[in-house]
């Protein structure tokens, strides 16, 4: 168990070149098995899990290649049997993309049940649902789930949630399926756009994604292509967040500024100074923010991924906010580990009421997952004295270079190994 050491209050001054966009990444790196030629994936994070999931499919047979700093190629041809290994499945909520893009290419998978964070029930119904209507068997034995078909048939699929992972994996099965496949109340994300745009440029005929209806006319081949992953709007979110936490003036680098529209908007609406460029954001603010409310929903409206960065941030705010978590059961678990650092914040089921504080104080706390990781790190930064924030492992899923990022924009930041020494050595 990794940790960073925080000594905060240091103001962020600097730029900060935002990595490929993690959930874009993470669809696309395996969508790339529906593909009959090489495939070269330009930006892509190199984080644990763009790393995991380029792994599972090398480890299924396919030629992958890390190509410079942030390229892989990927070429499929090798892959000749859908069960990825139960093991290296079973630790990535994403590793369910498997399952579309091999029942896209094989119409067979079979594929343990995926790990991830751990913020409640992460059920995968509407991908099954999906499935089903394009003329699958899934079957569900315990944590492993298969699916198979004889053949895939273009079908109507109405979602009874909006999920992201379900649009993406029903795109996937669906882009060699006969005929048209319309999906309704599909999720609108930006890496929803990007893995269709990516589909599209191996030869699929996708149309609509970014809107509620997508339609998927079925296509017999798709070929080789290369491809660059747009930017992460969360962790430029990430950043956005921390530079309000501490004040500063910091410009926010590669980045696609409408995909910040609702984090800019808010960060504005609390006093922070938002400049927009073409392919950047900078970021200024000297003066204590403001209290606001915040309710997620799926976008456009406030991503529920930047929810426990800015429940770190209002808890200095001036005044009491309210965050209403609409996406997930249950995504408040860090609230207490906020409460170390001397915040003020109680949840009532879906809602976090937060009363700011006009200072917190340096903690030791633990990453609960990704997101929660990424608060811990910004209370620290902006909190008296030194903090430590443990099993960063979770944190490094999902945020490319972290900690180099923060130094070079003036962090008082450093990794530390937590390895206990062994007392009895074998
Ligand atoms: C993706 O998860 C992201 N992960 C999550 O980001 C993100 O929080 C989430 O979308 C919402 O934006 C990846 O892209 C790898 P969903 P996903 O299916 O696809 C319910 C991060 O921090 N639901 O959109 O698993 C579900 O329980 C991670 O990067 C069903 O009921 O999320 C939830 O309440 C954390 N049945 C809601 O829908 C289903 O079959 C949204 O889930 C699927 C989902």
């Amino acid at each position: 168990m990794d940790s960073y050491v925080i000594k905060g209050r240091n103001p962020l001054y600097g730029r900060v070149e935002i990595s490929g966009a993690k959930n874009a990444a993470v669809a696309i790196i395996p969508a790339c098995i529906l593909s009959d030629g090489e495939c070269k994936i330009e930006n892509v994070p190199y984080i644990k899990d763009t790393s995991l999931i380029a792994h599972i499919i090398k480890d299924m047979g396919a030629d992958v290649r890390v190509e410079g700093k942030s390229s892989i190629t990927v070429e499929p041809s090798g892959i000749v049997n859908p069960v990825p290994s139960y093991d290296l499945v079973r630790n990535m909520r994403a590793s369910y993309y498997l399952l579309g893009a091999l029942l896209g290419k094989f119409k067979q998978a079979e594929v343990a049940m995926p790990g991830g964070c751990n913020f409640g029930v992460r059920p995968v119904d509407q991908h099954l649902k999906g499935f089903e209507a394009l003329g699958a068997e899934c079957i569900c034995n315990g944590d492993i789930i298969r699916v198979k078909a004889d053949k895939l048939v273009g079908a109507h699929i109405y979602f009874d949630v909006i999920s992201v992972g379900a649009t993406i994996n029903v795109m996937l099965a669906a882009v060699k399926a006969e005929g048209m496949t319309i999906i309704e109340n599909a999720a609108r994300e930006p890496h929803i756009v990007d893995v269709a745009n990516f589909l599209n440029s191996m030869g699929a005929n996708i149309r609509g994604a970014g809107t509620d209806v997508i339609k998927i006319k079925g296509v017999q081949k798709l070929h080789g292509v290369t491809y660059s992953v747009i930017p992460d709007q969360i962790e430029a979110g990430t950043y956005m967040t921390a530079v309000a936490a501490t004040g500063g003036d910091v410009l926010i680098d590669n980045v696609i500024p409408k995909h910040l529209e609702s984090i800019t908007a808010k960060l504005r609406e609390i006093g922070v100074e938002i400049t927009e460029y073409d392919e950047a954001v900078r970021v200024t603010c000297n003066k204590r923010i403001h209290k606001c409310n915040i309710k997620t929903m799926p976008h456009p409206g406030f991503p529920t991924d930047m929810q426990p960065q800015f429940a770190a941030l209002l808890s200095i705010a001036d005044g009491t906010s309210v965050i209403e978590e609409n996406v997930w059961n249950s995504r408040f678990q860090y609230i207490n580990e906020l409460c170390r650092f001397g915040a003020k914040a109680t949840v009532d089921v879906r809602k976090a009421i937060i009363e700011g504080r006009d200072g917190l104080v340096g903690a030791t706390v633990h990453a609960t997952d990704l997101r929660a990781g990424a608060a811990m790190i910004i209370a620290a930064l902006a909190a008296e004295g030194v903090s430590v924030v443990e099993d960063v492992n979770h944190i490094e899923r999902g945020y490319e270079d972290i900690v180099n990022k923060l130094r070079n924009i003036g962090a008082d930041i450093r990794r530390r190994s937590d390895d206990m020494p062994a007392v009895f050595t074998a």
